[in-house]
């Protein structure tokens, strides 16, 4: 492994131009086109930092706050946000810009969990972040912390999963707006 890398190291910008092709049938972009680029920056950020491949293992908060316009130039901003021993989350920051008017809209800021690849397809330790900014210090506490809430709320999950009774749907759907028709 080697030495401990700064934030600002593997810190990626990628900018396309939406094209028409990007379009859905609504004429904005699909959720798709955009998760495909910010797959390819955390790649990027997160293969710089390790100085390895890397491969994507969960993505968090994808809210598309606002649509994108086809003309627009996309911007995602692309930083590792915390190490863990082979795996590093990387924040995304993705604005789109109206040339014409100037105007940027924040569309999203999502969170990918990438997880770095030895020679021999297994996890590999990743080096150690070097935090330089208050900035660093905050995204990475914050990025302890929801590992912590995702890991807590991973057993809840499996639970709601394992605990489905179906025997009292009747009972437990009886506000919802579906109709059972099952015997
Ligand atoms: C990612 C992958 C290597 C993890 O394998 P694994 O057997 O769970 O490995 P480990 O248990 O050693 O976990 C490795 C790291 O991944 C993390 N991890 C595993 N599952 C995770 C999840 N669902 N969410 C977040 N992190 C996860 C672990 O916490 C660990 O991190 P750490 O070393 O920093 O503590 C494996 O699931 C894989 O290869 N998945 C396919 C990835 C892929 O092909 N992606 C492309 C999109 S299809």
């Amino acid at each position: 492994m080697e030495e401990a890398r700064p934030v600002k190291n593997s810190q990626t910008t990628i900018t396309e131009l939406m094209v028409p092709s990007y379009a859905n049938f609504g004429g904005k972009i699909h959720g798709g086109i955009l998760l495909s680029l910010m797959d390819k920056v955390a790649y990027a950020c997160s293969a710089k930092h390790a100085g390895t491949y890397c491969v994507t293992v969960s993505v968090d908060k994808v809210e598309f706050l606002q649509p994108v316009e086809v003309g627009e130039l996309v911007s995602m901003h692309g930083s590792v946000n915390y190490v863990g021993r082979t795996s590093l989350v990387v924040g995304i920051r993705v604005e789109a810009l109206n040339v014409k008017t100037g105007l940027i809209k924040h569309t999203n800021s999502s969170f990918f969990t990438m997880v770095a690849k030895g020679d021999d397809e297994k996890p590999t330790v990743v080096p150690k972040l070097i935090l330089e900014t208050k900035e660093d210090v905050k995204r990475f506490i914050e990025a302890m912390r929801v590992r912590e809430i995702k890991a807590a709320v991973k057993e809840q999950m499996d639970d709601a999963h394992s605990s489905i009774e179906v025997d009292n749907a009747t009972e437990l759907l009886k506000n919802e707006r579906c109709i059972l028709k099952f015997k």
